[in-house]
């Protein structure tokens, strides 16, 4: 973007910002952001996390409103944990592919398959799969929740690759759902193979939502939240990242004197920058969209949920 254009942008956002932080205080409201959001948004949230760090958030705020910054399941997973309190989200359009590729029928069919299978469930589910399993987790307690439940045949819905990554941690026999994230799977061995002869003093850190022949050339795998933690603290100064690009703000804040490179130009959600500032401002102008989850699929979800958010 030339100068001229880039400084008006500039101007916009900054204008934006100011409108969206009043509006928050008119409504008692607190925006959260997952890493994988627009620099903008971050800068404009009052928390920024995961998914396990904005879930136990929405669990305990004292705000009366959510503006869930992320994808369709998030905002859902704030509704259910907070039940009395409205969670709008910027666009109703920002779902995640990934949870859409499990659905109820399919879930029902496989545990009848295998009746005596507790079923664990990435929290990128829908409300309705997510009411039809025993319990959920995040890329950052995965390992923990499976080895937390009462059954040494696990049902794991829906991602392939954290399955498979888990699955090398615990004895316990996982039946592992096809599912994907259309994201992190783009990433292959010969990107990161490039990006290592390019950088050969960095290291490599990946999401374990990439597939298992990448993973296993990270010099660590982690959630997002863990990715953020290790660069901080390594004493590392370079590295490559396979995770998705909207986490390099956070990177960059914490580490400043550090450098980023993302394994690929790839590594972007298009699902997640579907919101932007203009549509964060109106949905709290217009109070709308609002998530909703009918009664009976929330009560039984929100069981799943907060057995995760009680493993230690
Ligand atoms: P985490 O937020 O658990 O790292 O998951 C990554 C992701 O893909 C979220 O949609
Ligand atoms: Fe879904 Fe992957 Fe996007 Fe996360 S990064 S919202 S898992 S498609």
């Amino acid at each position: 973007m030339e100068a001229l254009a880039l400084a008006r942008k500039e101007e916009q956002n900054q204008q934006l910002k100011e409108r969206i932080l009043q509006l928050k205080k008119e409504r008692n409201a607190i925006i959260l952001a997952h890493y994988y959001q627009r620099d903008e948004i971050q800068e404009v949230a009052d928390f920024r996390g995961d998914s396990f760090l904005l879930a136990q958030k929405a669990a305990s705020t004292d705000a009366d409103v959510i503006v869930f910054c992320g994808v369709h399941f998030m905002g859902e997973s704030a509704k259910i944990l907070a039940p009395n309190k409205t969670v709008i989200i910027p666009d109703e359009r920002a779902g995640c592919p990934m949870a859409d590729m499990v659905n109820v029928d399919g879930l029902r069919a496989l545990k009848k398959k295998h009746p005596n299978a507790k079923v664990v469930a990435y929290i990128n589910t829908s409300a309705e799969v997510k009411a039809e399993t025993d319990i959920c987790c995040t890329s950052a307690n995965a390992i923990k929740v499976i080895e937390s439940v009462d059954s040494d045949e696990i049902i794991w819905v829906p991602d392939k690759n954290l399955g498979d990554y888990v699955s090398k941690f615990t004895d316990k026999k996982m039946i592992i759902w096809e599912g994907y994230c259309n994201t992190h799977d783009m990433l292959t061995v010969r990107d990161v193979e490039e990006m290592k002869a390019k950088y050969p003093e960095a290291e490599f850190v990946v999401h374990p939502e990439c597939r298992p022949e990448v993973v296993k050339l990270g010099d660590f795998v982690g959630s997002t939240t863990a990715i953020i933690k290790y660069c901080k603290e390594s004493p590392a100064k370079e590295f490559i990242v396979g995770t998705e690009d909207g986490t390099g703000y956070q990177l960059r804040k914490d580490s400043p004197d550090k450098t980023f490179h993302f394994a690929t130009k790839y590594l972007v959600c298009p699902n997640m920058k579907v919101n932007n500032l203009k549509k964060v401002a109106k949905c709290l102008e217009t109070m709308s969209p609002q998530i909703y989850v009918p009664p009976h699929i929330a009560d039984q979800a929100r069981l799943s949920l907060e057995r995760m958010l009680q493993v230690k």
